[in-house]
């Protein structure tokens, strides 16, 4: 069964859509079955594998989700990305719409996690890529996953906030998905000229241990520019840090899932 992942923190601008898309597309060209699943309104993963405006002809992840009742099977809503291995559920604008529809509707939050029921053996892993926000969205994700994956900017502030996502997923556990796990925490948008970056760097690790990937995230220009072309960045410029960052980070995830597997 694929392995549900998260990619979260609540707040805005802090490596989420860019993490998901190019440890996805790294995962995908090491020969890994991956599904990105976008449940951002701002639809940046869907625009950044270069399918804005694309869905399937069943509708975005907004028709799967906004069902009278949960839909089960995501397959009619799951398109090709130009990647191989790398498919996608899209999003657009009208996901903003959901946050409040789904309000009223039957398992508000299990709706994500009835959509994946299906499909999910079909993948060796799903990418969820969440919005800068911790509404039911997010909440949603968090009920499907495995396990979330914290980006966090190494910036001073970095771990403000953290607290009421690490708080959002002890209730999540105790009331919807005992297992879910931290995946990793990943240091992005590093910049290693400046003693904030290494400090924040150093608090990050002392507060979340093993936790936290080996591999570092540089700031690099390439990994801003790629998603304007709609293309993960190692097929942008193979040769970039952010590209070698990225594939680094994918060979970690294989690591640690094999150590634990044995
Ligand atoms: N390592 C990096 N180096 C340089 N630019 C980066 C890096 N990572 C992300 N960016 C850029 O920073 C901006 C924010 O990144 P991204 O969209 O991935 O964050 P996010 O957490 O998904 O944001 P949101 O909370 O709005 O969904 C984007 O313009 C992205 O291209
Ligand atoms: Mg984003």
């Amino acid at each position: 069964m694929g392995r549900i992942v998260a990619v979260a923190n609540q707040k805005g601008g802090v490596g989420k859509t860019t993490t998901t898309i190019n440890l996805a597309a790294s995962l995908a060209l090491a020969g890994q079955r991956v599904l990105l699943v976008d449940v951002d309104p701002q639809g940046n993963l869907t625009s950044g594998v270069g399918q804005k405006g694309k869905s399937a002809p069943s509708g975005t992840i907004y028709d799967a989700l906004t069902a009278a009742e949960p839909t089960t099977d995501a397959a009619p809503f799951i398109i090709p990305t130009g990647v191989d291995n790398l498919l996608l559920l899209p999003a657009d604008r009208d996901l903003t719409g959901a946050e409040i529809e789904l309000v009223t509707l039957p398992h508000r939050e299990k709706r994500v996690r009835a959509l994946l029921t299906l499909v999910r053996d079909r993948f060796d892993y799903l990418f969820i890529d969440c919005p800068p926000s911790l509404g039911l969205l997010t909440l949603n994700a968090l009920v499907a996953a495995d396990a979330v994956l914290i980006p966090l900017h190494c910036e001073y502030f970095a771990l403000e906030g953290l607290a009421d996502l690490v708080g959002t997923m002890r209730r999540v556990r105790a009331a919807l998905n005992p297992a879910l796990d931290i995946e990793g925490v990943l240091l992005t948008m590093f910049d290693e000229r400046t003693n904030l970056g290494q400090q924040v760097a150093n608090d990050v690790r002392q507060f979340f241990r093993e936790k936290v990937f080996r591999t570092v995230i540089p700031r690099n220009v390439r990994l801003g520019e790629a998603p304007s072309h709609g293309l993960p960045v190692m097929l942008y410029d193979a040769k970039s840090r952010g590209a070698e960052a990225y594939l680094a980070l994918a060979r970690e995830l294989l690591e640690r899932s094999a150590a634990t597997a044995a």
